[in-house]
Formats: C-alpha cells, sequence, structure tokens
C-alpha cells in the first residue's frame, strides 16, 4: 500500500522523519506492507516543492544538509514549486500531512491552521508540536472527527515513546485513575546534577550546551513544558476539559541544594512531577510540582533526560513507561509511529 505524505515544516522533525524513512523504506514495506512516499514538502524557510509522483528524500536531505532551498530540486513530472503551507495542505494529492512547522507554543499557530486546514480537505493530520493539542485538542480532535480523518500526536508527550499510545491503546479497557510522570528532561537533569553536588546555574547551562533546554529555558525550569504536556494528557486520555492557565504550575527554581540534600537524607528524592487524576466525583484534578518521592518510586530511579509515566489503572495496578522525551530521531520516530497507526 502506497501512503502519500506531505510534509509542512522541514527543520529537525522534518529531516528526522525524512532520514528514518529512507533508512527503513525496506523494512516498512516488508514488514508493515506500506510504501510511504513523500509528495510535497513545504517549508517557511526553505521554500517549498511538490512531485504528484514523490520526492526523493536522498535529494531532499542534501539540500537541507547543503543549507540550500528546496526550489533547487531538480525538475521532475508534474512538479510544483513555491506553494505556500496553506497550498500545498489544501492543493497536494496527499493522504496525511505531517505539521512539523515552527510554531509559536503560545499561540498554537500556524500548526493549528494547517491541522484544520488538512482534515478540512480530507486528509489525515499528524503534529509534533504540543502547543496546538494543549490550546485546541477538543477543537481539532472533533474536526478530526467531522471529517472522518485521523489526528495524531504521538510525539507531543515524550517524544517517540509511546505515552499517548499506551494510554489510549494498550491500557484501553482498564480504567486509568492516575497519570503521573516525569515530563520534561531538563529539570530531571538538573535536579539529578544537583543531587551529585553541581550548582543549580552549572547545571542548567550544562542543559543549555547539551541542547536538552528550550531556548527559554524559563519554559523548563518554571514547569511551561510539563504544563502543555499534563493538559494534553488529562485531555486527550481522561476526557477532561483543563487548559493551561487552570492547572496549577510550580517548576524547580525554589528548590536549593540544602532542599535535595534533606530529602535524601530522608531516603528520598524531588523530581518535577506532571500529574492527572480522577477523582471520586468523577472530575479530572491535573498539577505540575516538585515532589519528594521515595528512592523506592519507580520514577525516583530516571534520572538525567530521561522521562517516565506512571499510569495507575484498575486491571493492571501501575504500569510505567521511561523512554526518551526529545530528540531528533526520537521525534522522528513519534510521526513515523503515527503514520503507521
Ligand atoms: N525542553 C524539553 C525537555 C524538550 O527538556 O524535555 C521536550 O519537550
Amino acid at each position: 500500500m502506497k501512503h502519500k505524505v506531505a510534509l509542512i515544516g522541514f527543520g529537525t522533525v522534518g529531516q528526522g522523519l525524512a532520514e528514518i524513512l529512507q533508512a527503513r523504506a525496506t523494512a516498512l514495506e516488508v514488514n508493515s506492507g506500506v510504501t510511504f512516499v513523500v509528495v510535497a514538502v513545504s517549508d517557511l524557510l526553505k521554500g517549498s516543492v511538490y512531485q504528484p509522483d514523490g520526492l526523493d528524500l536522498g535529494l531532499l536531505l542534501d539540500l537541507a544538509r547543503r543549507g540550500e532551498r528546496l526550489d533547487a530540486y531538480p525538475d521532475g513530472p508534474g512538479m510544483i514549486r513555491g506553494w505556500d503551507s496553506l497550498t500545498t495542505i489544501s492543493a497536494s494529492q496527499a493522504d496525511t500531512v505531517v505539521e512539523v512547522s515552527w510554531t509559536d507554543v503560545k499561540t498554537g499557530q500556524p500548526a493549528i491552521s494547517h491541522v484544520k486546514a488538512a482534515l478540512a480537505s480530507g486528509k489525515h493530520a499528524v503534529l509534533t508540536n504540543k502547543g496546538p493539542i494543549a490550546l485546541a485538542y477538543h477543537e481539532l480532535q472533533a474536526a478530526a472527527d467531522a471529517a472522518g480523518r485521523l489526528l495524531r500526536f504521538e510525539g507531543t508527550v515524550m517524544s517517540g515513546t509511546p505515552s499517548i499510545r499506551l494510554g489510549r491503546q494498550a491500557l484501553a479497557g482498564c480504567q486509568i485513575s492516575e497519570i503521573k510522570g516525569i515530563l520534561n528532561g531538563t529539570t530531571n537533569y538538573i535536579l539529578t546534577q544537583m543531587e551529585a553536588g553541581t550548582s543549580y546555574a552549572d547545571a542548567l547551562a550544562s542543559a543549555q550546551r547539551l541542547g536538552y533546554a528550550e531556548a527559554d529555558p524559563t519554559a523548563d525550569v518554571e514547569g511551561f513544558d510539563a504544563l502543555a504536556k499534563v493538559v494534553i494528557l488529562a485531555n486527550a486520555l481522561l476526557g477532561a476539559h483543563v487548559n493551561l492557565t487552570s492547572v496549577p504550575r510550580q517548576g524547580i527554581t525554589g528548590l536549593s541544594q540544602a532542599d535535595i540534600a534533606a530529602a535524601a537524607a530522608a531516603g528520598e528524592r524531588w523530581k518535577l512531577i506532571g500529574r492527572v487524576t480522577r477523582q471520586a466525583d468523577g472530575t479530572v484534578a491535573a498539577s505540575v510540582q516538585p515532589l519528594r518521592l521515595p528512592f523506592a518510586h519507580p520514577l525516583a530511579g530516571v534520572s538525567g533526560v530521561t522521562n517516565a509515566i506512571t499510569f495507575t489503572t484498575d486491571l493492571l495496578g501501575d504500569v510505567t513507561l521511561v523512554g526518551p522525551g526529545a530528540g531528533r530521531q526520537e521525534t522522528g520516530f513519534a510521526v513515523l509511529s503515527d503514520l503507521l497507526d
């Protein structure tokens, strides 16, 4: 089966996906029976190219590596250059639009408009930006349902580590009463480093140097990044209607080395925990805050940039998933997993 994809955005995640699709083409055909064909790439800065029979991923990646515009892609049958993102979405003959453009996390744009346009033109939509799903999950899901198309967003929480799919599919049939997790790698790295004796400032600086922190690390250390993920988990997995202003949020900037040492002396460890709980009256409570966990707790043993999430269920008890929460290949894989789904 051929599945045609239009890529909106060709930055880190778009290129990460293209690299995986190129390297895995044969394995995907053999193991999953699907040939993914990228028919369009449209990027605000790099330009845009559309070819109905499919583009050569190697040529696209070479252009990106050399810092050249996509317009430099060689001529081919039916080729159209220069379409903007909305034209690419509506006019391309794609089955799925993969939305990985640069998006303002505060407004969710232009990704929200891109996803709506994709669904309105009869295409499935996959995205990895958390802003649009944190801000507009119910609206976008309703649009997908009305269009009879699928909306997938695994990469918005824990990149390719399948937290959304675990909650929605693997645990379907269980009642999930609580979800709690280490949903931000930068803060977990800082806390791990501080426990080893590094100062907060030095730990943050090395998180930035290593490329874990957001461009503005306030989003990490004050808990905004984890907050967006908590809102997604609450709304998409537990059917809540919480938003970015209704969920209490506290970051790690108030924690001193003395706090961390005191916890360690008591056999506990501070973790920035995003939590979503189904309450006795059926409503859902959510929060982001630093919590002290006993060393024996599964989340307490998760160190460095690694993320983890524990689902508390009626039929299985606690189920914990541990894995990466960011990265080019990891988030590229999140998109692949959504495409396969
Ligand atoms: N800055 C984020 C983190 C990246 O540290 O986890 C993933 O959202």
